[in-house]
C-alpha cells in the first residue's frame, strides 16, 4: 500500500471490522482497508460501456443468485442447454459475474478484454460511489435488496466462516449493534437501499429495483420484469418451451448449492463456494434474533425507509 493511500486511510473515521481488522467510512460508507483501495482504484480507472450492465446488492441480498440468473439470461442464446456445457454447472456465479472494484484491489488496470457483450458487472458500492463513467453513460442497473433482518443473519454467519479461527467468532450482540449503527460491510444498510430506491423512481429504465423475497415468491415473473428491463424479453416460442423455468431452475438455490463446483471449490480470492449458499429462505432470522432485536430493526427500517417497508 503506499504512504499516499495510508495517509489518506489515517484521515477517514474507522471501526474495528468484522472479519478484517477496520472499516473505513468512505463517502459515508463502510469498506475494509483493502476493499477500499480498490474501490478508489475503481473511481479513477474504470471506464464504463454503454451497454454494460451493473447488479448491484449489500452482500448476502442474493448477490449469488442475482448473478446466475443475469448471467443465464443473457446468455441463453450462446448456451441454450442448462443440463449441458452451461458455464453455471462448472463455474460459480462471482467467477462468471466478478466484483468490479475487488478487480482493482491489485492494479489499476484490469483485464477485461475477455468479457463478451453485454459486459456484467457487480458491485456492493452505493449509488453515491459508483465509477463516473456508469452513471455518464446511463448504464442499466439492477438492484437487488433483502429484508434487514434475514441480510443481518447471513452476514453474521458469513463473517464468522471468514474469520481466522485463532480470532474466533463475532457475537451476535456486538454485530447487531454495529449492523443498526450502519457499521457493517458497505452499510449503512438502510442508506445503500434508499439511495437505489431514489434512483429507480426517479429513473426507472436505468435503475430496476428488486426484492430477494418477491424474486422468491413469484420467480417466473420477475425473471420476465428483469429481461424486459434488459431488453432481451423471452419471446412467444421461449415461453411455450419453457425457457424461463429452465433458468430458474438451473439457478435455483437446490441445483447450484449441489453442483460439485459450489461444494468443494474455491473463488481466485480464497473463499469457499459452499460459502454463498447456507439456507436461502425467507424468515430464518426467526432461528436466531430475539423479540429485542426484531423490534429494533423494524424500528430503523420504519424510521429510515418508510416508503419502502421491507
Ligand atoms: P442465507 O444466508 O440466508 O441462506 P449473497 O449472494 O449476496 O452473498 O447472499 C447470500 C444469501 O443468498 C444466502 O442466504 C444464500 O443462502 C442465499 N442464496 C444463494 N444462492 C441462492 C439461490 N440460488 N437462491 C436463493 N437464495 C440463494
Amino acid at each position: 500500500m503506499s504512504q499516499d493511500f495510508r495517509d489518506f486511510i489515517v484521515s477517514l473515521p474507522t471501526e474495528k471490522g468484522w472479519v478484517a481488522n477496520h472499516l473505513h467510512q468512505y463517502q459515508g460508507f463502510w469498506h475494509p482497508t483493502r476493499q477500499l483501495k480498490g474501490v478508489i482504484a475503481c473511481q479513477n480507472h474504470f471506464q464504463a460501456q454503454e451497454n454494460d450492465i451493473f447488479l448491484i446488492t449489500t452482500p448476502k441480498s442474493g448477490t449469488t443468485w442475482l448473478k446466475a440468473l443475469t448471467f443465464a439470461l443473457v446468455n441463453r442464446v450462446r448456451f441454450p442447454n442448462p443440463k449441458e456445457n452451461h458455464p453455471l454447472l462448472t463455474n460459480n456465479p462471482h467467477v462468471l459475474v466478478p466484483f468490479l472494484d475487488m478487480a482493482y484491489i491489485d492494479t489499476d488496470s484490469p483485464d477485461f478484454s475477455s468479457f463478451t457483450s453485454p459486459r456484467l458487472f457487480s458491485t456492493h458500492l452505493p449509488f453515491v460511489s459508483l465509477p463516473k463513467s456508469v452513471e455518464d453513460l446511463g448504464c442499466k442497473i439492477v438492484y437487488l435488496c433483502r429484508n434487514p433482518k434475514d441480510t443481518f443473519v447471513s452476514l453474521y454467519h458469513f463473517t464468522n466462516r471468514l474469520r481466522h479461527k485463532e480470532k474466533g467468532e463475532n457475537s451476535l450482540e456486538e454485530v447487531f449493534d454495529k449492523f443498526c449503527r450502519g457499521v457493517s460491510l458497505y452499510g449503512p444498510f438502510w442508506d445503500h437501499v434508499l439511495g437505489y430506491w431514489k434512483q429507480s423512481l426517479e429513473n426507472p429504465k436505468r435503475v430496476l429495483f428488486l426484492k430477494y423475497e418477491d424474486f422468491k415468491e413469484e420467480p417466473k415473473l420477475h425473471l420476465k420484469k428483469l429481461s424486459e428491463f434488459l431488453e432481451c424479453p423471452f419471446s412467444e416460442e421461449e415461453e411455450n418451451h419453457t425457457v424461463i423455468d429452465q433458468i430458474l431452475n438451473l439457478c435455483s438455490f437446490d441445483n447450484l448449492s449441489n453442483l460439485e463446483v459450489n461444494k468443494t471449490g474455491k473463488l481466485p480470492s480464497g473463499e469457499e463456494n459452499c460459502a454463498f449458499f447456507r439456507r436461502g429462505e425467507i424468515g430464518d432470522y426467526k432461528n436466531f434474533l430475539t423479540k429485542e432485536m426484531l423490534e429494533k430493526l423494524d424500528h430503523l427500517t420504519k424510521e429510515k425507509l418508510p416508503a419502502l417497508l421491507l
